[in-house]
């Protein structure tokens, strides 16, 4: 049965958000948003506080949490404690991101496409320090349009013992310009002799990814922005690779509700603006392709009143 994955995202994929994915369900890995492996061992140490993106892991049953350094002893040391300590079901190391902090200032991310042999050698460490935990890479398919070398870092990864790899079909510096390149995706598969291939990038609908897993050789897909906006749409797209009925999308009455809940799950991690802050961000998402959601933005930049911006919203669902 191919798999489908919740992709992480940075400033959105935090406790409240995987708990809403779980009880939509319809996914079968989680990732976490990416933590820097540095930020844990210096936070330890100095503090013996953790990293706030590693709040709620601990408790949570099935997540991957996402690691990013370029040290494979920093990232093992961190990869090791998330399994004996945090209990997680999987590492997933982080080759693809090309934000200047990470790909420049700090030489990780994506970055370190330039050197397959140095993921291979991260990828080693990190798996034995993982202790049968699952790894997986995410890459993208190179720096430049120019250098793409996937298949070369995909047979590093395998190589060094990894469950899988996840690849999002545009280069670093593409940034997210232009469409995935499913193509470059497929002809990573041949070259690889066992681990899974996920591909990744411009999945929007159920239809996207049924044609993506019908037509591409990918053991599973993985969804990040369209999550976003539709966080139930892992269980449409189960749903239709097992040929049962498609659940509809949420009635504005019930998407009322779903944004009620989600602040109370926001809650339980952050002070009341930063769940206020946070939960903004979400009602862009799930109202951006409502008329006047614009409107709606703007109305509910203009209070810090958490029962107001439920007000705003109770009107514009009750309107639309
Ligand atoms: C807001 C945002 C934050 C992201 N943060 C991460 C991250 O922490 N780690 C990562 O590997 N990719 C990150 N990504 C990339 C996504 O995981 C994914 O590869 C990309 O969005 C393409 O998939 P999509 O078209 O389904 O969104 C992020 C993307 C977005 C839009």
């Amino acid at each position: 049965m191919k798999k489908i994955l919740s992709a992480p995202m940075a400033g959105f994929t935090n406790f409240a958000f995987r708990e809403l994915l779980r009880f939509f369900g319809g996914v079968d890995v989680i990732e976490t948003e990416m933590v820097s492996a540095r930020s844990f061992v210096e936070l330890e140490l100095r503090s013996f506080d953790y990293p706030s993106r590693l709040w709620g892991v601990c408790g949570e049953s099935g997540v991957t949490v996402q690691i990013w350094d370029n040290s494979s002893d920093t990232l093992s040391e961190f990869a090791g404690r998330l399994v004996n300590d945090f209990h997680v079901s999987g590492i997933d190391l982080n080759f693809g991101c090309p934000a200047r902090q990470i790909a420049g200032k700090s030489a990780s991310g994506s970055y370190l496409l330039r050197f397959p042999e140095r993921i291979g050698d991260i990828v080693s460490c990190v798996v034995k320090s993982a202790a049968g935990i699952p790894v997986t890479a995410k890459i993208r398919l190179g720096c430049t349009l120019d250098t793409i070398n996937a298949i070369d870092v995909a047979q590093a990864v395998e190589a060094a013992q990894a469950d899988g790899i996840i690849v999002h079909g545009r280069t670093a510096a593409e940034m997210y310009r232009g469409n995935a390149n499913w193509n470059e995706i497929a002809k990573i598969k041949p070259k690889l002799k066992k681990i899974n291939l996920y591909g990744n990038g411009d999945i929007k609908t159920v239809n996207d990814a049924i044609e993506k897993l019908q037509n591409y050789p990918v053991d599973g897909i993985m969804i990040g922005r369209a999550a976003l906006a539709k966080p139930w749409i892992f269980s449409q797209i189960k749903a239709a690779t097992q040929k049962l009925q498609i659940p509809k999308d949420p009635s504005n009455a019930e998407l009322n509700r779903i944004i009620k809940i989600h602040y109370e799950l926001l809650k339980k991690q952050l002070n009341t603006q930063s769940a206020i802050n946070q939960l903004r961000k979400h009602i862009c998402h799930y109202t951006a392709n409502k008329t006047n959601s614009r409107q709606l933005r703007n109305n509910i930049c203009k209070t810090n009143n958490i029962n107001e911006i439920f007000n705003i919203i109770d009107n514009f669902l009750k309107n639309e």
